[in-house]
């Protein structure tokens, strides 16, 4: 069978070589996995796809070849680029809003990013996050964590983390004290949790490898503006990992990775000398028991090997 499809030059063409494609479905018959034979027919079909809109030329599936093996060789315990690659060709993102759950009383989500460090310190009410001086402005940071109801969810975890004002986390940074702005706190029984910061800077996303090589050909800039990142989890709630973001930045329209959401866009106010932002988060009820997102998803382990697929 032969069908009929447009190319971009507008010239009906004929789709070259149809029955490979089904050839290579069909192999999939005796798959372990339904799952794994719904998605990977997707996968297939737009694969080919590609190559045939884009009449792909054997140079250029060789240059394709050639930049996932470097970017897979740059993959180490600290630097994960096929992520990177992900989250600045949207794919994060967009799975992120397939896979969340919206609605009246939840917060909006977005991009863990490389930068999560597992559990961090866990501080007092009102404490800072700083392991030493920075010459910026300072920040309290306060608030409320509540169900989709709005009442109070007490002893949520709530982990933050952001960048130093050298553009850096400590843990690409050997020079801060390892646990520099990072911390974990507890919701008191009021759901309300409060520590103090600095204000974060925009910084650029590691781009010395493959994926930064990509986004300059592409004529884009590293950016991501200035943030501060949350991960909240408690029992019975879907774990939120979010970011929130300053008014005014210069980057809000162009992050490099679009996590920006209209609604994780804060001002701060300067209260007694001192900027202040207070910020309440909805948490969603967990419904599922299984593929849920949560710290162990983080850490890289969400109990599902790739070697079992
Ligand atoms: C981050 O915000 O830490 C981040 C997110 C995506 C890519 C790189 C960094
Ligand atoms: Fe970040």
């Amino acid at each position: 069978m032969t069908v009929m499809i447009d190319n971009q030059k507008g010239a009906p063409t004929e789709e070259v070589f149809p029955e490979l494609t089904r050839d290579v479905i069909d192999r999939m018959s005796n798959a372990k996995s339904a799952r794994l034979q719904e998605v990977m027919e997707v996968v297939i079909r737009h694969l080919h796809a590609i190559v045939r809109e884009s009449k792909i030329t054997q140079g250029e599936w060789w240059q394709a070849i050639d930049f996932l093996t470097r970017a897979g060789q740059m993959c180490s315990e600290s630097r994960q680029e096929l992520i990177l690659l992900s989250d600045i060709l949207g794919i994060s993102m967009l799975v992120d809003a397939v896979d969340n759950v919206a609605g009246p009383g939840i917060s909006d989500s977005t991009v863990l990013g490389p930068f999560y460090a597992g559990h961090q310190r866990e501080l007092a009410q009102g404490d800072s996050i700083l392991l030493r001086e920075e010459a910026s402005e300072p920040l309290v940071m306060s608030g409320n964590v509540t169900d989709p109801e709005g009442q109070p969810v007490a002893d949520a975890l709530i982990e933050v983390w952001q960048t130093a004002p050298n553009q850096l986390y400590d843990v690409q940074d050997t020079d801060q004290p390892q646990g520099h702005l990072r911390a974990s706190f507890r919701t008191d029984m009021a759901g309300s949790y409060r520590f103090r910061t600095i204000m974060p800077v925009s910084y650029p996303i590691p781009d010395d490898g493959p994926a930064g090589q990509l986004l300059a050909a592409m004529g884009r800039h590293p950016f991501r503006p200035a943030h501060i990142h949350f991960m909240i989890s408690a029992p019975g709630y879907r774990t939120l990992v979010t970011h929130l973001f300053f008014e005014g930045d210069e980057f809000l329209e162009s992050d490099a990775v679009f996590g920006v959401k209209p609604s994780l866009v804060v001002r701060p106010e300067v209260k007694e000398a001192t900027n202040t932002v207070e910020y309440n988060f909805g948490l969603a009820r967990e419904l599922r028991t299984e593929g849920s997102r949560s710290p162990s998803f983080v850490a890289g382990n969400n109990g599902i090997s790739s070697s079992e697929l």
